[in-house]
C-alpha cells in the first residue's frame, strides 16, 4: 500500500495527483514497512479494547461508538472500522471512503473539522486540530522537523509513542504506563488470528518481531535492526519497537518523483511537464522565489495545454479522474498571484484573484514546514493532554518564537548576544556597559530582525547581515572614539 501511495499520490490543495497507466507494478514493501502498516491499522491498542475485550485475541462484543461513523463537514459516512476500537487509520484515511470517485484519495487525512476521539467522560470528544494528510509529512526539508502544529513531536517515533498512549487512543493523561503495558501485552499475546496477520501466514507478532523462525516468509522477515524478543523486552522497549516500525511505514508515504527529484505523480505535475514549466527550485532558490519564477513562466504561455485526456493518463490505483482542466488552471493562477505590496491595495482587492497562497504554501511541497499558531488555546491543549502539558512541551518555548526547535537551537544566540551589546554601545574590548544602551541595542536588534523579515530577506543570510552590522557598529564606535580623542587633544 505505501508503495502504491508513493507512486500514485494526491497533491495537496485539491489538485488531484496520481500516476499514469504505464507505471510498472510497484515493488513489494520491505518487511518493516508492511508490518508498520499493519500496526498503523491495528485496532487493539486502544483503551476501549483494553478494558472490554476478554483476551487480546478475542473480538469486541460491541465496538467503540466513535468508530461507527466518519464525521464529515456534511453528512456522516459509515465508519470503515465500525465494530472495532481506535487505530491510526480511522483519522488518517487512504481511500476507505464509500464513494472514492467523489472524495478521492485522502492522503491520510479524514473528513472531519476536528477528529472525534473516544469518550472517556472527561468532556473531550474532538482533537484540538484537524487531521492533516501524512504523505510527505516526513520529507526532507530546509528547516528542522517537527510534527503537530504545536511542535509536540520532533520525530515520527516520538509521535507514535505519544499517540498510542495518549488521548486519541482513549488514554487519559495519567494512564500512560497502563497504556504501555496494554500495548506490550497485545504484542506479546497476539496469536496471529487477526485478518491483518494473513499476509504473513497468520504468524503472531512475537514470531515476526523475533525475526528468526524458519516459517517466516521472506517478505515478512524483519531486518535485524527492527527485531526484538518480545518475551524478554520491557514494555517500553516494545513500544519503541512498534514506534520504529510505524515510522518506517510513514517514511515511505511520499509523493512520486522522477530521477531528477521532480514530482511526477499528479495531474498538476503533468501540466507542468506538458507545458515545459519549471518544476522545482534551482539549487539555493527558495520556495517563494521559485513560485514567482513559475508564475512568470505561466503568464508567458499563450496557450497552456491542459491535462484532460482521460484514458491516456490515469490513476493506477485510485478511482479518481486524472484531470488538470480550466478550473484548476484558473485556481493555480489565483494561488500564485501576490499583491504588489505587503498589503493588497484597494484596486487589487476590487479586482480580486490574488490568493497570495504561496506566502505559506510554496511549491513544490506546498508547505513552508513552518510553525503556525492556528489558534488552539493552551487551555484547550491542556484539557486534552493534561494540566501543564502545553508548558511541558520543550519545543514550544523556542518553536513559538523561532518557528521550530531542534538540537541546533541556540546556535545563533552567540551572535545575537554580541550584536545586542555592541549595537548598545559596549566596545568589543569591554568598557562601560550601560543598561539603557543594552536595552536600546536589543530594541534596534529586534527592529532590524523584523525588518529583515518584512523585506523577505533570506533567513539563512540573516546572521551574515547581523555580522556586517556588528562590524559597522565597531567602525562607528572607533570613529566616535577617535573623534572624541581629537576633541580632548584639541
Ligand atoms: C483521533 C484521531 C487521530 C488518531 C487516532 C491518530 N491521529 Fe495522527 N493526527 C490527528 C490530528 C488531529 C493531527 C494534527 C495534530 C496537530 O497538529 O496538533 C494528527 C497529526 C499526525 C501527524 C503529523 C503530521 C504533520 O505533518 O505534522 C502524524 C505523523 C500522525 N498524526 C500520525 C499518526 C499515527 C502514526 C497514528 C497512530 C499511532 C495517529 N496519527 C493516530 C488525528 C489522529
Ligand atoms: C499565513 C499563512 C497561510 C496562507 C497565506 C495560506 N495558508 Fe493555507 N494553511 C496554512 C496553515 C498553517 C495550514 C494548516 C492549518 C490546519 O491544518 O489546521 C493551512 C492549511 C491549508 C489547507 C489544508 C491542507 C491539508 O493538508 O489539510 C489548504 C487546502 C490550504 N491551506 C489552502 C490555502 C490556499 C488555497 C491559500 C490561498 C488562498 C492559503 N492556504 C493561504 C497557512 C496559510
Amino acid at each position: 500500500m505505501p508503495r502504491a501511495i508513493a507512486l500514485c499520490v494526491v497533491a495537496v490543495l485539491t489538485v488531484a495527483a496520481g500516476c499514469n497507466a504505464p507505471t510498472p507494478e510497484p515493488p513489494e514493501d520491505p518487511p518493516e514497512v508492511a508490518l508498520g502498516e499493519r500496526l498503523f491499522l491495528e485496532t487493539r491498542f486502544a483503551q476501549f479494547f483494553a478494558v472490554r475485550a476478554a483476551g487480546v485475541n478475542d473480538p469486541l462484543a460491541t465496538g467503540d461508538p466513535v468508530m461507527d461513523i466518519l464525521e464529515t463537514t456534511g453528512v456522516p459516512r459509515p465508519g470503515p472500522f465500525a465494530g472495532k476500537s481506535m487505530n491510526c487509520r480511522q483519522c488518517h484515511l487512504v481511500d476507505e471512503s464509500p464513494e472514492p470517485a467523489t472524495t478521492g484519495l485522502r492522503t491520510y487525512a479524514d473528513f472531519a473539522r476536528r477528529s472525534p476521539i473516544p469518550d472517556r467522560g472527561d468532556g473531550h470528544n474532538r482533537t484540538p486540530r484537524n487531521s492533516p494528510g501524512l504523505v510527505n509529512a516526513n520529507v526532507k526539508r530546509g528547516v528542522p522537523l517537527f510534527l503537530h502544529f504545536d511542535g509536540q513531536f520532533a520525530t515520527a517515533a516520538d509521535l507514535v509513542e505519544g499517540t498510542l498512549t495518549g488521548r486519541n487512543f482513549g488514554w487519559l493523561p495519567n494512564e500512560e504506563a497502563t497504556a504501555r503495558a496494554h500495548i506490550a501485552r497485545v504484542m506479546r499475546e497476539d496469536d496471529g488470528s487477526d485478518p491483518l496477520a494473513r499476509p504473513c501466514r497468520g504468524l503472531p507478532y512475537a514470531t515476526l518481531l523475533r525475526g528468526i523462525a524458519a516459517e517466516i516468509p521472506t517478505a515478512c522477515r524483519l531486518p535485524e535492526g527492527y527485531r526484538i524478543d518480545v518475551a524478554a523486552a520491557t514494555d517500553g522497549d516494545l513500544l519503541h519497537a512498534v514506534a520504529g516500525l510505524v515510522s518506517a511505514y510513514m517514511e515511505t508515504l511520499t509523493f512520486a518523483r522522477d530521477a531528477g527529484d521532480g514530482y511526477v505523480g499528479s495531474p498538476y505535475d503533468r501540466f507542468l511537464i506538458l507545458n515545459g514549466l519549471p518544476r522545482q527550485p534551482e539549487p539555493g532558490e527558495g520556495g517563494i522565489a521559485y513560485a514567482r519564477r513559475l508564475r512568470v513562466a505561466l503568464e508567458a504561455l499563450t496557450a497552456p495545454k491542459l491535462v484532460d485526456n482521460p484514458g491516456v493518463l490515469m490513476f493506477a490505483h485510485h478511482a479518481q479522474d486524472f484531470v488538470f482542466g480550466p478550473a484548476a488552471l484558473a485556481g493555480l493562477r489565483i494561488f500564485l498571484a501576490e499583491p504588489a505590496a505587503a498589503t493588497a491595495s484597494a484596486s487589487e482587492l476590487a479586482r480580486g484573484g490574488i490568493g497570495n497562497c504561496i506566502a505559506c504554501h510554496a511549491p513544490p511541497e506546498f508547505t513552508d514546514f513552518g510553525f503556525h499558531n492556528n489558534g488552539v488555546a493552551q487551555a484547550e491543549y491542556d484539557g486534552v493532554h493534561g494540566p501543564g502539558a502545553f508548558a511541558a512541551l520543550a519545543a514550544v518555548l523556542w518553536a513559538s518564537k523561532l518557528g521550530s526547535a531542534a538540537p541546533e537551537t541556540g546556535d545563533d544566540w552567540l551572535i545575537i548576544s554580541f550584536a545586542v551589546a555592541i549595537i548598545g554601545g559596549t566596545g568589543l574590548n569591554g568598557g562601560i556597559i550601560s543598561a539603557m544602551g543594552l536595552f536600546m541595542g536589543s530594541a534596534i536588534f529586534m527592529l532590524i530582525k523584523h525588518g529583515l523579515v518584512e523585506v523577505k530577506a533570506n533567513p539563512y543570510y540573516a546572521n551574515s547581515f547581523l555580522g556586517l552590522l556588528i562590524l559597522l557598529a565597531i567602525v562607528v564606535d572607533r570613529v566616535r572614539e577617535l573623534y572624541s580623542d581629537k576633541q580632548k587633544d584639541g
